[in-house]
């Protein structure tokens, strides 16, 4: 009988020795001294007691008493040394190395094409102009018809255009909708003047290269009021000239065409030709297209809502990348959308 005791003696210390946690231990001590709803296996075996021979039982009673004590003291020890084992488990992973260097902090910044664009559009709007956003997805009658652009007008080739699958809706070639938009939805029917910028961006189906890209930002600007002339366009651009190039911002207008502008300009800013990139930029002239701009059509105040006879106004288009290469010195026009961290961080 004292057999049975020494096997579970041996079997309950060798299973605590693998008890690594405390619900295990609690496992364990279920198992050896019962618990609330179940016999211990201790107890099943001292239930014995009563069938041996009465000669048996005090050395049986003795060893099995042995056998508990030694149980209780083993799973007091195991009790401390998990308890320890837990400790340094929970130590190790709240662990902060505190000679480790800090993670820096990435901070974002405008990308050059919006601080190119708040830099103007805070010009205009030092100058009175208010900011207004026009969609980027436009009609063709937006675009293109309502500026004196009629199906089939030859004026259409120089904006090679996206089209998308919903005839008459294309992807606007330049900001000059906005126009029509501005006067439309401010002019209240043609009673009122108007002076609003439209920054935002464009696309055209074109050649990528260093100086032209298939989709870039524009700032549209218009003005319509009574008694408004083309000395009016030249003073605004002085000024803005004066604002966003420093004192010595020189602009020129050449005579242009634009289906919606009569007279049309094209308005140049000064590079020299000193240096290479000047030369490149500049295609050798010195000088660098940043806009066109003109007199409001009659057609295009009527399609306004405007009386052409009492009302009249200035428009123009800038692009802003072109003017963030000559102010920050960028070569390649390409760079803008390339999404290269190299080129956005130096701004
Ligand atoms: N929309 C013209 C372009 O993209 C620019 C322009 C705007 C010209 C307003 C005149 C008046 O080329």
């Amino acid at each position: 009988m004292s057999e049975t005791l020494n096997t579970l003696e041996q079997t309950a210390l060798e299973s605590l020795q693998a008890v690594d946690s405390n619900d295990a231990l609690l496992a364990w001590q279920g198992k050896y001294f019962g618990t609330k709803r179940s016999k211990g296996e201790l107890d099943a075996a001292l239930s014995a007691l009563g069938t041996l021979p009465p000669a048996e039982r005090p050395s049986f009673g003795k060893r099995a008493n042995e056998v508990k004590q030694k149980l209780l003291a083993a799973l007091d020890t195991r009790k401390e040394q998990i308890k320890q084992l837990e400790l340094a488990k929970e130590l190790q992973s709240g662990a902060v190395d505190v000679t480790l260097p800090g993670r820096p902090i990435r901070r974002g910044r405008l990308h050059p094409s919006t601080q190119a664009l708040r830099r103007i559009t805070r010009i205009f709007g030092q100058m009175g102009f208010e900011a207004y956003q026009s969609r980027e997805v436009e009609t063709d009658e937006l675009n293109f018809e309502l500026l004196n652009m009629p199906a089939e007008h030859p004026a259409r080739d120089m904006w090679d255009t996206f089209y998308t699958t919903t005839p008459g809706v294309i992807l606007r070639t330049h900001t000059s909708p906005g126009q029509i938009h501005a006067m439309r939805e401010r002019g209240e029917n043609g009673t009122k003047p108007i002076r609003v910028i439209l920054p935002g961006m464009v696309y055209r189906y074109e050649q990528v290269t260093a100086r032209s890209e298939m989709q870039f930002n524009q700032v549209e600007g218009i003005a319509v009021g009574r008694g408004i002339t083309l000395a009016d366009l030249k003073g605004v651009f002085v000024e803005f000239a004066r604002h966003m190039f420093g004192a010595d911002g020189q602009i020129r207008f050449r005579c242009s065409y634009f289906p919606f502008t009569e007279p049309s300009v094209e308005i140049d800013v000064w590079l020299g030709t000193a240096t290479e990139r000047a030369r490149v930029l500049t295609k050798g002239t010195g000088w660098l297209e940043i806009g066109g701009a003109g007199m409001v059509h009659p057609q295009v105040l009527k399609n306004g809502g405007y009386d052409p006879a009492e009302w009249s106004g200035f428009a123009f288009g800038l692009g802003p990348e072109r003017q963030a290469m000559r102010l920050y010195g960028i070569n390649d026009i390409r760079y803008f959308w390339q999404n290269d961290l190299r080129f956005l961080e130096q701004f």
